[in-house]
């Protein structure tokens, strides 16, 4: 691992203990800063003891300075007083160089990289849509956050389970049975999801005027989970129409989650768990129905006086079933933040019944998508269907294409799999490029921007590298025997980007949060993009050194953009 701020941090503490301050581990941060000519890393250590010991923060990180230089690592190059008492440190260019050839060994740095979760177990619960019900925007989010959560995991070593709790399951079914019933085709297998969709609002409608029919939803509701033969039928041709348009969607996306494990799936479990859970007297009769009361938080609803489960029920299920059959480390929900009362009360009964992940619960509650002129505006409706907005940044994508001669060379084939790309990533990348509790504004100009802060703009980037090594004679140089006397500002800034990768992937890991990679790779692609903008590259007495940061910048783009799901694109 590269544990640079690791042995930073240790040596920083001895060298204060030296001086006999008084110090703890969590008093020593170390950040970049923003600006490389005041080194690598710096650290406001100095300035906090100071506060605590009553004295002068620029004397004192001189005396701790002092006492650094005596146990300096070699590859620190000099370490310096700046400010109002920062100590920075600045790494020197060898160990830079060196840091950065791993890049251009796949297998070496990944596998230094997934030493980092050895041996743990996390399941991430994603994506989640609902039978009958359009994929919606919602689900879209979680798709992608989730599998780019899951994605950070897995590069961090870590055993990663995905499962896909689908909504199909509930009193919902029920509903849409008897509107199949009665207002449905007689032949299931012609219905589309948007007839599905149809008859289920049609069916709230009716019910306004209708009280009758809730009952009647209620009643088929239970003989479904009674196993009744007419009830399973339709409920399954729905399960089928609805896997249709999903499998469609995971297509398009490149995602394939492990399991798909949906609320059905529990069913059988559901008798015993809700049994456990009354056995464990954590419930409370309330007219007829089985509770759980909380000191600050509304009960939540175990069993209903008819005897149904609820979606609350079927969650306390798969946590058991997930403990049962993985024995998880952590459990990662990647849901939308509506869900979050949820899902504190599945944690907490979980907390009173014991049924714990070593490290815990997690629920990453993703922000609403905002269209930035209003609405967005749909052929078919209200709710927005995906694939109206792939097709809207397919649309897009060309329109750039068409504009900016992106592609012009490329055989239509080609081009048209460059435009789906790039359109597919644009809509990911505006997903990822946030942290996922901020609600995200989705403005088309921006999210298909070829200079912006986009996905589109990544991928250029990283087909602008590619064209460089093409053009190039210096082949495979993955390492760098003779580093130039004197570089320039823009390879030096681009040069102390590469070695933060792992630190960042970690970083994200903590956070929960794809975007600390997004942010990470368009500060790369932007450094690139200066160096490139302001240097040649082939034919030039540096050349060799420039390819080396042209592969080494299109490695780490590579793997960035293979944790956030996002492809890349050879020639654009
Ligand atoms: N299907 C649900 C919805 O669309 C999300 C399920 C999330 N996962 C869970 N374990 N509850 O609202």
């Amino acid at each position: 691992m590269n544990n640079i701020a690791e042995q930073l941090k240790k040596i920083i503490l001895s060298a204060s203990q030296d001086l006999n301050l008084n110090v703890d581990e969590n008093q020593i941060s170390l950040e970049h800063p923003t600006d490389f000519k005041f080194g690598d890393y710096s650290t406001n250590v100095a300035m906090v003891l100071a506060k605590q010991e009553k004295k002068n923060p620029i004397e004192l990180g001189k005396s701790i300075k002092n006492k650094l230089e005596e146990k300096m690592p070699d590859f620190i190059e000099k370490i310096e007083i700046a400010g109002a008492g920062f100590i920075n440190f600045y790494l020197r260019t060898d160990l830079l160089v060196k840091l950065a050839e791993k890049f251009n060994y796949e297998v070496e740095i990944k596998n230094e990289l997934s030493e980092n979760g050895h041996g743990k177990t996390m399941v991430i619960d994603y994506s989640a849509p609902n039978i009958a019900k359009p994929f919606g925007i919602g689900h879209l989010r979680s798709t992608n956050i989730g599998q780019a959560i899951y994605n950070i995991y897995k590069t961090l070593g870590w055993n990663t389970i995905g499962d896909n709790h689908i909504g199909d399951w509930g009193t919902q079914f029920g509903k849409l049975i008897v509107a199949i019933k009665k207002w449905g085709d007689t032949n299931l297998d012609e219905m589309t999801i948007e007839d599905l969709e149809r008859l289920y609002v049609k069916f709230h409608k009716e019910s306004e005027t209708d009280e009758k029919l809730i009952d009647e939803g209620r009643e088929w509701f239970s003989k479904l989970e009674n196993g009744d033969e007419e009830a399973r039928k339709i409920w399954q041709k729905c399960i089928d129409i609805s896997f249709r348009e999903f499998d469609k969607v995971y297509k398009m996306l490149g995602v394939k989650i492990d399991y798909v494990h949906g609320e059905a799936f529990y069913q059988d479990m559901l008798t015993s768990v809700t049994k456990e859970i009354i056995e464990s007297g954590i419930t409370t009769d309330s007219e007829g129905a089985k509770i759980i009361e909380f000191e600050n938080m509304p009960p939540a609803m175990l069993q209903k006086s008819n005897g149904t489960t609820t979606y609350f029920t079927r969650d306390m299920a798969t946590i058991k079933y997930r403990i049962k059959e993985w024995n998880p480390d952590l459990m990662i929900y990647e849901v939308g933040v509506d869900q979050d009362l949820h899902f504190r009360q599945v944690f907490k009964t979980a907390e009173m019944l014991g049924w714990m992940p070593k490290n815990g619960f997690v629920h990453v509650a993703h922000g609403l998508i905002r269209w930035k002129n209003g609405k967005f505006s749909t052929r078919k409706g209200d709710t927005i269907h995906l694939a109206d907005v792939i097709d809207k940044a397919v649309e897009k994508a060309s329109e750039i294409a068409n504009k900016s001669l992106i592609g012009k060379d490329l055989p239509k084939e080609q081009k048209d799999e460059m435009i789906k790309s790039v359109a597919i990533g644009a809509i990911k990348f505006n997903d990822l490029s946030s942290d996922p509790r901020k609600d995200v504004i989705f403005d088309w100009d921006q999210v298909m921007s070829l200079e912006g802060d986009s996905g589109p703009y990544l991928q250029y980037t990283y087909a602008r590298c590619m064209s460089v090594l093409r053009k190039t004679q210096v082949k495979e140089q993955k390492n760098i025997n003779t580093i130039p006397e004197t570089l320039n500002n823009e390879e030096l800034a681009l040069l102390k980007e590469f070695y933060k990768f792992e630190e960042k992937v970690i970083e994200a890991s903590k956070r929960f949060s794809p975007a600390v990679i997004a942010e990470y790779l368009l500060s790369i692609a932007r450094k690139y993009n200066e160096f490139y903008g302001k240097h040649r590259i082939i034919d030039q007495k540096e050349e060799d050194f420039r390819i080396f940061l042209t592969r080494t910048t299109a490695s780490i783009l590579e793997m960035g953009l293979q944790i956030l799901g996002i492809n890349t694109i050879e020639r654009m």
